[in-house]
């Protein structure tokens, strides 16, 4: 079965095949230079860009994976969470696209599709613990059966991905902030700056990361080294993430973790996790961040447990619940 994924939620647009559950093609175009000089996402110009490129992005897919429009079984496309403009963009076209091949449609949640993405070469029964890290998501669910999402913890200000770019921001680097971070924080001694690792100590299994901006601002104003606020800010950005896993897996009984999201892309979060006592499930290289293999993957995946079509009237949902979808 070939499995057509599109994903326009936010400023990347993603085209991926998934043939016989193996992913077989991933283009990504990246809207990041066409947003830099307003310093966030222009929901408007995204919406206009994934416009203009889906349909070459649809063929780049096909090209690659070797295969002809007429080959494929089921179209699928994000519907929700994400920017309104931009998810209607990829919904309706892949409506379109599954109505002119005569074959069925499914919308995936955006957040289904990252757990899919780090479940790709392994498959994964629940029940196991999903930690959501991106630039707009800090989520920590247990999942104990497939479909069943409940939320453990949030985080209660920025998210993990956004305070890596805000801190990057501050230090002057360019955005996506967290790589910056992490190649100048090589330079760094992750010691050197004395952040603390916030919500330790606290019950629950909420995050919060808007103080470590504002105590980058500082250490910046005082004098530190921005290498050594880089290296001191991703241990304990790194800590408070691992260390909240590590404690809901001991509370709930639960060993297995699937990391997935953008900072998933981190290697000290990769190498903390590898290390701790946690059974790690980690997308590989490429399908961190947004990408239409993934919401592929995820509507092939559903559609062998249960294959029911979605309708062509389903709607761009851009707040939609994990569980929900
Ligand atoms: O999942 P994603 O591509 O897009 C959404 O936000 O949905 O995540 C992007 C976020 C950005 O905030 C970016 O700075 C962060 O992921 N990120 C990283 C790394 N690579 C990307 N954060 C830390 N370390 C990285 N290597
Ligand atoms: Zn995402």
């Amino acid at each position: 079965m070939v499995v057509l994924g599109i994903e326009t939620s936010c400023d990347d647009t993603g085209v991926g095949i998934v043939a016989g559950g193996r992913i077989v093609a991933n283009e990504v175009a990246s809207q990041t230079l066409l947003h830099a000089r307003y310093g966030g996402v222009v929901p408007e110009l995204a919406s206009r860009e994934h416009t203009a490129v889906l349909d070459e992005m649809v063929e780049r897919a096909l090209d690659a994976a070797g295969l002809k429009a007429g080959q494929v079984d089921l179209v699928a496309a994000t519907r929700g969470p994400g920017l309104v403009g931009p998810l209607l963009v990829g919904l309706t076209y892949a409506k379109g696209l599954a109505w002119g091949l005569g074959r069925p449609f499914v919308g995936v949640h955006h957040l289904e599709g990252h757990v899919h993405g780090a479940l790709a070469e392994k498959e994964l029964e629940p029940p196991f613990l999903v930690l959501i890290a991106s630039g707009g998501h800090t989520h920590l669910y247990d999942v104990p059966a497939w479909g069943e999402y409940r939320l453990l913890g949030a985080t209660r200000d920025d998210a993990a991905g956004e305070a890596f770019d805000k801190v990057a921001r501050t230090l002057g680097l360019g955005y996506p902030g967290g790589p910056e971070i992490e190649r100048l924080a090589a330079a760094g001694s992750e010691r050197a700056v004395p952040f603390s690792v916030p919500m330790q100590g606290r019950e629950g299994y909420d995050f919060s990361f808007s103080g470590l901006k504002t105590a980058a601002v500082r250490f910046a104003q005082s004098g530190y080294e921005p290498a050594d606020i880089a290296a001191s800010f991703q241990r304990v950005a790194v800590a408070a993430l691992v260390g909240t896993l590590e404690r809901a897996a001991r509370d709930l009984g639960r060993r297995r973790v699937v990391v997935a999201g953008g900072v998933a892309a981190n290697r000290l979060l990769r190498s903390e996790l590898q290390a701790s006592s946690l059974e790690v499930y980690l997308p590989p290289v490429g399908l961190t961040s947004d990408n239409g293999a993934m919401i592929a993957l995820s509507a092939w995946r559903r559609w062998r447990r249960n294959p029911e079509p979605d309708p062509l009237t389903l709607a761009a949902e851009p707040y939609l619940p994990l569980g929900e979808g």
